[in-house]
């Protein structure tokens, strides 16, 4: 399957009927939106930023921001589409060393405006920059290096597979272990985050670290807003802790991973952060397993228990295998001879992705256990 493919395909998985409501979910109509008509100006952005031109990337701030009147008066839709529009210049000017308001200070009550507006935070996500950025010629981008086309594509292709996840880890919750639904819900949590298995593919086929690390790395820095710093369009803030969630992470977490979630969370999308604190005190698929497992003893597991313990040690190995190959790309963009920042864009170091690729390895090995046979 081509790239193009598994980009075009996505938001398809957001067609259906229950996520039409949902207007951050219209992945097509925030692509399309224009409402700060500012598809020429973007265009000319990265040869903006090649010269490191700070006056006109102020003035395209001013020229682009809206009254905050127009900012209220936004639907969600071209809300979205304002605040991403406005953020690839925010991440531009601070990328040549410039607080975007302390050099536009007018634009700090639109962002509180946007933000309000989207019940999202004051600047750009990795979905405005990713999932909402339209693509082929209105495209927006920092460098416009394919490379950053294709980073922003691996990450793009993801955003509805995990939404589908979201709700499919909602019904997990619901059931037990002795369920035959368990399994069949398990298998098609693993075939939807499969896609970040075929993410990382992507972006290790097609993005060069070294390019990472040079170039794109610094767009993505954090921006002071109203006293409050807020994290760049980080790929880290793609949200596959909704899996771990359910999975394993609400009652077997790790100080390191649940810190970097507390502040990872109000980078996403209202009704994921509500998901969250749903679900974070409840038992998880892998604790109900164990439980389940302690009850019947060392005799024959039932069918139904080997069952849904296969389906969850699946979804975990496709897991590890997106942190695994992930982790060797981060190891290989933050290694000390070509980096230029010690911690993630996301605002973590790349030890966090071994100790979470450790956990998701652990609960995997936990699980398959009592099964016999080899361990992962
Ligand atoms: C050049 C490419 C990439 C590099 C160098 C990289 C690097 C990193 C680093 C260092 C972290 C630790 C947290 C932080 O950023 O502060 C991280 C986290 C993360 N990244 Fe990436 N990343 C890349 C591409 C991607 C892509 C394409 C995806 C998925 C579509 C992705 C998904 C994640 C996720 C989900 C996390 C949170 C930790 C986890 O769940 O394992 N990254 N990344």
């Amino acid at each position: 399957m081509a790239l193009h493919d598994l980009v075009a395909s996505g938001p398809d998985t957001l067609a259906a009927p229950r996520y039409r409501a949902e207007p951050r979910y219209r992945i097509a109509e925030i692509r399309a939106a224009d409402p700060l008509g500012a598809d020429p100006l973007l265009a000319a952005l990265p040869a903006m930023n090649a010269v490191a031109d700070v006056r006109a990337l102020s003035v395209a701030l001013r020229a682009l921001l809206p009254s905050t009147e127009e900012a209220a008066a936004f639907g969600v839709t071209d809300a979205l589409a304002a605040m991403r529009d406005l953020g690839v210049l925010l991440g531009s000017l601070k990328r040549h060393g410039v607080q975007p308001l302390d050099a536009v200070p007018e634009a700090l009550p639109v962002l509180r405006r946007l933000a309000r507006r989207t019940d999202m935070v004051p600047r750009d996500t990795v979905h405005h920059y990713t999932a909402w950025n339209p693509t082929g010629r209105r495209q927006r981008m920092y460098t416009g290096d394919p490379m950053e086309g294709r980073l922003q594509d691996a990450v793009r292709m993801v955003f509805p597979r995990l939404v589908a996840c979201l709700d499919a880890c909602a019904e997990l919750a619901r059931l037990e272990p002795y369920d035959s639904g368990f399994a069949t819900v398990l298998d098609r949590i693993g075939a939807l985050a499969g896609a970040m298995v075929d993410s990382i593919d992507l972006t290790v086929a097609r993005v060069s670290p070294v390019f990472f690390a040079r170039e794109l790395r610094a767009y993505f820095e954090e921006i002071d807003v109203g006293g409050e710093e807020y994290l760049g369009p980080a790929a880290a803030q793609v949200p596959l802790w909704l899996v771990d969630l359910t999975l394993w992470q609400c009652d077997r977490g790790d100080a390191d991973y649940d810190a970097f979630l507390d502040a990872s969370v109000r980078y996403s999308l209202p009704s994921w952060r509500a998901h969250r604190d749903a679900h974070r005190g409840g038992i998880s698929a892998v604790s109900k397993l164990s439980a389940a497992f302690s009850w019947e003893g060392p005799a024959a597991v039932p069918a139904v228990l080997a069952a849904s313990a296969e389906a969850l040690a699946r979804v975990l190995k496709v897991l590890k295998t997106f942190r695994a190959r992930h982790l060797t790309l981060a190891r290989k963009a933050y290694a000390e001879e070509v980096r230029r920042y010690e911690e993630g864009s996301g605002g973590a170091p790349v030890a966090l992705l071994r100790t979470v690729l450790d956990l998701t390895r652990d609960n995997e090995t936990l699980v398959r256990r009592p099964l016999g046979g080899p361990t992962p």
